[in-house]
């Protein structure tokens, strides 16, 4: 049985956008709302190379990935063909207007993938 954490309120998620919850371990959840009053939870971590899609275009039951476009579905993480790849979905429960994910899952689902080092980071400083 499931033991349901408190995120938030419904009214709390933008409409057509995200909010963040971090975990004690692994990259942040990212909870999405939509315009018909669907709450959606990924990893916040597109499955192309690990872009935010809690900074992305949430349209339907989709996200458009704010890195290189792709779109990502809300209900299962799959990336939309012809890209291919899928980032961890969370179980929501959404009553009386309140938000909650599973506690079990946010603290195991996925806690060992991070976020790619890309660009100017890597490069050494004063080499
Ligand atoms: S990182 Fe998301 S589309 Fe490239």
């Amino acid at each position: 049985m499931s033991e349901w954490k408190l995120i938030c309120r419904v009214d709390d998620i933008p409409v057509l956008g995200s909010r963040r919850v971090a975990r004690d371990k692994g990259l942040d959840v990212a909870v999405f709302r939509n315009d018909a009053g669907g709450v959606f939870a990924l990893l916040d971590r597109c499955p192309h190379k690990g872009g935010p899609l809690s900074q992305g275009i949430v349209f339907g039951t989709q996200v458009a990935c704010p890195m290189h476009n792709w779109t990502i579905g809300l209900c299962d993480g799959q990336a939309l063909a012809p890209d291919e790849g899928c980032t961890p979905k969370f179980a929501v429960k959404v009553e009386d207007g309140a938000v909650y994910l599973d506690a079990g899952e946010l603290a195991t689902v996925a806690t060992d993938l991070t976020r790619p080092v890309a660009g100017p980071a890597r490069r050494a400083v004063g080499v």
